[in-house]
């Protein structure tokens, strides 16, 4: 009998933790899922509530794990959060005890426009969580996505509730691009990276086929509404995203968008051999959002 696999995810409540542990679980999937706080468990699924993955019944639970799925990672920071504690140095605890419980793979989600010559405080955070991936000597695969979208991401989220408003605001020009890609491919490829061999130590763009200026997207995304999209001036969505801690777009998700940050999908098709949804095909056949 083939055994199955034993799998930890991290940030078990997130948007792209769900859907994981989900398609996990429907594959017989051995899983220990670890959040902050209680939540409605998959079968074959052994919960951990920590509030910090500190308490010393995980190392127990974890232990011999084929690989941890570490999806704990924030986008804005406050007071009680900030990048370097949570995207970095909860990274470096969680290589620790993947190391202590002989963990053999680790995967990590970092950030496209993630690199050694960054000057943004998120993507150095994400960079120096990347390093103590890649120095721990694990096994490691380390996916740098742009727009993971689907149900529930709070990129459409945030559009939904504007479309709600009845107003889409494009900040600046919106001739940025983004390379969608839905969260039934991007769950698919985790699962790939912990079986196959072939993505052992590698960096990947997760990136979607297409790739389309914020204008268009809006565009597609709001057809059949009536919303209105009006474009504002880059320092009016600056301002508000530095007052307001609750604007429609935080100051690294401008920077981010503004960055028009490039991957590579050719390189992750050949690489995952999944034949993946364009998220404007599904606009199209309207099975998106
Ligand atoms: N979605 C995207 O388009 C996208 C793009 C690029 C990179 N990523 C990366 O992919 C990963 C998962 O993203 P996601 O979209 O699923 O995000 P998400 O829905 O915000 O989930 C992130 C999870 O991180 C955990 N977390 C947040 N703050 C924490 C804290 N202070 N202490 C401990 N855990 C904390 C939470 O898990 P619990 O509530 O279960 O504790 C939260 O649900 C993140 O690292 C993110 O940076 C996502």
């Amino acid at each position: 009998m083939v055994k199955s696999l034993k799998i930890v995810v991290t940030g078990a409540s997130g948007f792209i933790a769900k859907n994981l542990r989900k398609y996990l679980s429907e594959k017989d999937i051995e899983l220990i899922s670890i959040s902050r706080n209680d939540f409605k468990n998959f079968k074959n699924e052994i919960k951990i509530i920590s509030k910090n993955y500190n308490d010393k019944n995980i190392l127990k639970k974890i232990q011999n794990s084929d690989a941890l799925i570490h999806l704990v990672g924030i986008g804005k920071q406050s007071v009680n959060s900030d990048y370097d504690v949570i995207n970095t140095d909860l990274t470096k605890h969680v290589v620790n005890l993947s190391k202590k419980a002989r963990i053999k793979k680790i995967i990590f989600l970092s950030g496209l426009g993630v690199s050694p010559n960054t000057s943004l405080g998120y993507f150095i955070s994400k960079y120096n969580a990347e390093k103590q991936i890649t120095d721990s000597g694990l096994e490691f695969t380390i996916f740098r996505p742009s727009y993971i979208v689907g149900k529930d991401d709070l990129f459409s989220k945030n559009l939904k509730n504007q479309i709600k408003s009845g107003e889409i605001i494009i900040p600046g020009s919106g001739t940025y691009s983004i390379q969608p890609i839905h969260v039934s491919d991007v769950v698919k490829v985790i699962f790939e990276s912990v079986s196959q061999l072939r993505f052992n130590n590698k960096i990947i763009d997760l990136v979607g086929s297409d790739n389309i200026t914020f204008e268009k997207y809006v565009k597609l995304f709001s057809k059949g509404t009536k919303t209105k999209i009006r474009k504002i001036k880059l320092e009016d969505a600056y301002h508000e995203a530095i007052r307001n801690s609750k604007s429609n777009f935080g100051i690294d998700d401008l920077n981010i968008l503004i960055g028009n940050f490039k991957g590579n999908h050719k390189k992750l098709s050949k690489l995952s051999k999944i034949k993946f949804q364009s998220v404007l095909e599904l606009f199209q056949s309207r099975r998106f959002p």
